[in-house]
């Protein structure tokens, strides 16, 4: 066994920009601006990033370059001191929720060593299905859902119907939804979001969720594909193109749309880092607060080689910030 000194954690680091992010996109909600909102959370996770000793390339970002002014895909940030990683942000995760004045937004950022993340090219949406570690064993992506669901319910000791599955409401999942109904197990839907979603599933301390499932974005799986190390939870992905177009697309990439992905193919390594702070109140951490003299944030931070979960409540006294930082408060 090789002993190590205690390192550096980078998550507690870039949580710092998710905290910025939700502060300036929380002053966007239920406006019914979604391009602002999304832009006041790329402009100010931009600025706190630039802060972090590291050299970062953009992995997954808020598309390419000519479409997105800041935070593209291969867009480098950072101080540009080691280590080399791979950045994966998603500055609001329910844009719409925030524009809406919805609960359930967040501002999510992962990180892991340079060349770990799995770049999905073409490929916008995949299926995924997350459980705890406890029931990493009972689930398999090509089984239909009830017997999924039967499995999941003896790994954790469970009645079918004592078990909840989140999904995105969606037309794509009719079917899904339908055999969850069929199968007696509890289904709670999600207008957006599910990084929350696949992290409330994952995490064994949260027993409320036991199955994530469904079609959502690749941007999303890989950044919760970090969280689901960290938790030692269990994921499967499966790239789901839209249309011919794009599968003709993916396959010309060399992108095999049978292949089985887990949280490791999505993110491989020991050492990857998620954090996510709330803008709108959710049922994994809450929403910004503002108060006469700031705001008060909750984040939830986690390391993958450790397994540290770090649930951080932060207030900003404005006044003070005021007075030197570059970020608008
Ligand atoms: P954004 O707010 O980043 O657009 O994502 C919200 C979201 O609900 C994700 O959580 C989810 O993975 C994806 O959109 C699903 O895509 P769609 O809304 O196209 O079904």
């Amino acid at each position: 066994m090789t002993v190590e000194r205690p390192d550096r954690n980078l998550a507690i680091e870039i949580m710092r920009a998710t905290e910025s992010a939700a502060l300036a996109a929380a002053r966007w909600q239920g406006r019914g601006e979604k391009e602002a909102g999304d832009q006041a959370a790329v402009d100010a996770m931009r600025q706190m990033l630039e802060t972090v000793h590291m050299d970062g390339t953009v992995i997954i970002g808020e598309g390419e370059k000519d479409e997105a002014p800041m935070l593209f895909n291969g867009e480098r940030v950072g101080t540009g001191e080691a280590p080399k990683v791979d950045i994966a942000v998603d500055p609001i995760d329910g844009t719409r929720l925030l524009a809406e004045g919805r609960p359930g937004s967040v501002a999510v950022l992962a990180a892991a060593p340079e060349g770990a993340m799995f770049d999905p090219g073409p490929c916008v949406y995949m299926e995924k299905l997350v459980v705890s570690h406890e029931a990493a064993d009972a689930v398999d992506l090509d089984r239909p859902l009830a017997e999924n669901l039967a499995s999941i319910a003896r790994a954790s000791g469970k009645e079918v119907r004592d078990c909840t599955v989140m999904m995105l409401d969606r037309d794509r999942h009719e079917d899904a939804k339908r055999a969850v109904r069929e199968a007696g197990a509890r289904l709670q839907l999600i207008t957006d979001g599910d990084v929350t979603g696949g992290v409330l599933a994952a995490w064994d301390e949260r027993p409320e969720i036991d199955l994530l499932y469904g079609i959502g974005g690749t941007p999303e799986g890989v950044i919760l594909a970090c969280a689901i190390k960290a938790l030692d939870g269990h994921m499967l992905g499966r790239l789901w193109p839209r249309s011919d177009s794009e599968k003709q697309a993916a396959l010309d990439g060399g992108y095999d749309l049978e292949r089985i992905l887990t949280a490791e193919d999505l993110a491989s390594g020991p050492d990857c880092f998620f954090s996510c702070t709330g803008i709108t109140p959710s049922q994994l951490v809450q929403g910004v607060t503002f108060d006469p003299h700031g705001a008060v944030t909750e984040s939830l931070v986690m390391r993958s080689k450790s397994g540290t979960v770090r649930t951080i409540r932060a207030r900003h006294r404005f006044a003070k910030l005021r007075q030197y930082a570059a970020v608008e408060y």
